[in-house]
C-alpha cells in the first residue's frame, strides 16, 4: 500500500493559502451571506452527531443560514443531499465524505456555482474542487495507538513473542490508510525483531479493513481470527482504529472466554473517546485506550474558515504539503490527537468539559 510521504507540516498556524473561493453562489463577489451546507457521513457514531450540531450552532452564531444532512453511510444519499444543498443556493459546503472518491461530479456542479468546498475530517479525493481541508494529524492517531500497545505490553523490555492482530477502518475513507500506516510503522521494528508476531499474517489494509467502520463486521472478523489462529495460542493485543470497532473486537474476545476484568485481557486500542468506550477504559473492563480528537476544535476551525472568507479574508491553515488529493495538495488545518487511558481521561475528557463523569457512567450499551 502506498502512502505519500508526509510533506511539510508547519508547526505554527497562520499561513494564508491562496484560494479560488470568494465568489458568491450567484458568481458575484462581495455578496456572501455565509449560507452553508453541512453534509455529515452518519449518525451511527456519536462524533458526527455532536459535530453536525456544533457546526450549525457556530455558523448560526455568525448569523449564517445552514442546512445539515446525514448520509447514513450511503454514498448515493450523500450525493443527493449535497446536490439539494447546491440547488438551495449554499455558498459553502462542509463535507464529511462517505466515499472518498465519489463526489467529483457533484463537487464540479458546486464549483460551477462558485461554492467553496471544505473537506471535513476526511479528505475528498480525485477532484480539483476541494478548497480546504480541516482535520487532525491522522497518521499520529495510529502512532499513539501502537505506542499504547508497546508501553502496556512493555515490548522494549521483553522478548515475546507477543501475538497481535490489526484492524483498519473503511477502505473508502481516506483516513483509514493514515491511521493504519501510523500504527504499522510504529510496530515495524518489533515485527522485524520478532517481539511481535501477527499469527493471521493479515498485515495489509484490505484484509484488515472494516466496512462502514461497523462494529458487527469487526466482531465477525475477530471471531474468525480467534477460530482460525488462536486454538492454543493467546492473543495479546489488537490494534483497533475506532471505538466502535474496538467494542466489536471486545465482544468477540469475551464470547471466546477472554475475561475482560483480568490483567491479561488483550490490549485493545481505539479512537473518538466515545462514552461507552471511556466507561470500559475507566472501569478496566475491555478496551484500554482511545485517541481523543477534540472535535469542538475541529468544528471551530471549519466554521472559522467559512467566516474568514465571508469577511473577505483567507482561512488560516497550518499544513500545505501532507494531503495530496490526487489533483493537488489541499491547504489544511490539522489538529493534534491525544492519547487517552484510565490515567488521564479525567483531565482530558471530563475537566475540559467534553463529557461529564455521568455521561460516561451512564453510557447506553450497544444494540445488536
Ligand atoms: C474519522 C474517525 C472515525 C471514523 C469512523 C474517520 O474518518 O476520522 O474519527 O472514528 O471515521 O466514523
Amino acid at each position: 500500500m502506498h502512502l505519500s510521504r508526509r510533506g511539510l507540516l508547519f508547526g505554527s498556524a497562520g499561513l494564508a493559502a491562496t484560494s479560488l473561493a470568494g465568489c458568491g453562489a450567484d458568481g458575484e463577489s462581495g455578496a456572501l451571506t455565509g449560507h452553508t451546507g453541512i453534509a455529515m457521513p452518519t449518525t451511527t457514531s456519536d462524533r458526527w452527531v455532536v459535530e453536525g450540531a456544533d457546526l450549525e450552532k457556530r455558523l448560526k452564531g455568525f448569523g449564517y443560514e445552514t442546512i445539515l444532512s446525514y448520509g447514513e453511510d450511503n454514498v448515493e444519499m450523500q450525493i443527493e443531499q449535497i446536490r439539494s444543498m447546491i440547488d438551495k443556493g449554499v455558498e459553502f459546503l462542509i463535507v464529511g465524505a462517505i466515499g472518498n472518491d465519489s463526489l467529483g461530479a457533484v463537487l464540479a456542479e458546486a464549483k460551477n456555482k462558485g461554492v467553496t468546498v471544505i473537506a471535513y475530517d476526511r479528505l475528498i479525493l480525485d477532484t480539483p474542487d476541494v478548497d480546504y481541508y480541516a482535520s487532525f494529524d491522522n497518521y499520529e492517531v495510529g502512532v499513539l495507538q501502537a505506542q499504547h500497545i508497546i508501553e502496556t505490553l512493555k515490548l522494549d523490555e521483553r522478548e515475546g513473542p507477543f501475538n497481535v492482530e490489526l484492524f483498519s477502518g473503511a477502505l473508502d475513507d481516506n483516513n483509514s490508510q493514515y491511521f493504519f500506516m501510523g500504527g504499522l510503522d510504529t510496530l515495524e521494528s518489533y515485527l522485524y525483531s520478532g517481539v511481535v508476531q501477527i499469527p493471521s499474517d493479515e498485515t495489509e489494509q484490505e484484509p484488515t479493513s472494516t466496512e462502514r467502520w461497523d462494529r458487527g463486521v469487526a466482531r465477525e472478523r475477530m471471531t474468525q481470527l480467534l477460530d482460525d489462529h488462536y486454538g492454543e495460542r493467546k492473543l495479546h493485543a489488537v490494534l483497533s482504529p475506532y471505538d466502535g470497532i474496538s467494542r466489536g473486537v471486545v465482544e468477540a474476545l469475551v464470547a471466546a472466554d477472554y475475561d475482560p476484568k483480568s490483567d491479561d485481557f488483550p490490549v485493545v486500542t481505539g479512537q473518538d473517546a466515545e462514552p461507552l468506550s471511556l466507561k470500559a477504559i475507566k472501569e478496566g473492563t475491555g478496551q484500554s485506550e482511545t485517541v481523543f480528537k477534540d472535535t469542538r476544535k475541529l468544528a471551530e476551525v471549519a466554521a472559522n474558515m467559512v467566516k474568514a472568507i465571508v469577511d473577505g479574508g483567507t482561512p488560516e491553515v497550518n499544513d500545505l504539503g501532507s494531503y495530496d488529493n490526487g489533483f493537488q495538495f489541499i491547504p489544511a488545518y490539522l489538529l493534534p490527537p491525544v492519547d487517552v487511558t484510565a490515567e488521564n481521561y479525567q483531565e482530558e475528557i471530563v475537566d475540559t468539559g467534553y463529557l461529564s463523569e455521568g455521561e460516561i457512567d451512564e453510557a447506553e450499551p450497544d444494540q445488536g
